[in-house]
């Protein structure tokens, strides 16, 4: 008796790992459409702002920016209500959007699966190969770079000192061929200016429960 409960509960802890490994950022999070600064219940807070004016819930928006033969999904800042919303595509220019924003929402029992690690350009590799979580994808940005075509994995990440406190949820870059800006983080500022970030936090969603 003891022996074929000792059985299922091994069978139990199997399937229960291999549902593990299936599990995929879709099952905790999707992103839905930021219509006329209008946010989704289950819209996911990832800060406030400190100052001007403070307290302002900030949300992770995702921007599918065309440019010539310029293409990219990008990730950055929606301050609660406020349109537009601000990317920027080569990390000088920022263009703002009112319209095809989607914002990150949360899906299921997410709550406690989705949370930020500290990393650097130097360790963020190593949040790609963790077997606790992984890093949310954003999509990809296509373009050219000193004469160089890429086609970078975007992940989303935030700077630990934003613009007035603000503007901290930008863009990683996976696999860019510039080492300065590969596994580095670019956020768009609230007025118009690129921060750049070595050390940021990362978004993640949990691979155990
Ligand atoms: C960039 O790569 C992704 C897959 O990694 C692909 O789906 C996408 O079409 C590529 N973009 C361009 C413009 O080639
Ligand atoms: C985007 O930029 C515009 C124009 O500079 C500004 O009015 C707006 O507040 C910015 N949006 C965000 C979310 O920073």
């Amino acid at each position: 008796m003891v022996f074929y409960i000792c059985k299922t509960l091994i069978l139990v802890a199997i399937l229960h790992q291999a549902a593990a490994g299936r599990r995929k950022q879709e099952d905790f999070l999707e992103w839905r459409d930021y219509i006329d600064g209008k946010l989704p219940d289950t819209s996911i807070v990832v800060g406030r702002t400190s100052t001007f004016p403070g307290g302002i819930p900030i949300y992770v928006g995702l921007v599918h920016v065309e440019d010539g033969p310029n293409e990219g999904y990008l990730p950055t800042n929606i301050i609660g209500g406020v349109i537009p919303v601000n990317v920027s595509l080569d990390d000088e220019t920022i263009i703002s959007f009112d319209k095809n924003v989607k914002i990150l929402c949360g899906k299921g029992h997410y709550t406690t699966r989705i949370f930020w690690v500290q990393t650097s350009q130097s360790t963020f590799p190593s949040v790609l190969e963790s077997d606790q979580y992984r890093p949310v994808f954003a999509g990809w940005q296509f373009g050219e770079d000193n004469k160089v075509t890429f086609n970078s994995s975007i992940y989303v990440g935030k700077g630990t000192e934003g613009q007035f406190g603000a503007n901290f949820v930008g863009k990683i870059y996976q696999n860019h061929p510039d080492p300065l800006k590969n596994n580095r983080l670019y956020s768009p500022g609230w007025y118009s200016t690129v921060t750049k970030f070595d050390t940021f936090d990362s978004l993640v969603w949990s691979l155990v429960i």
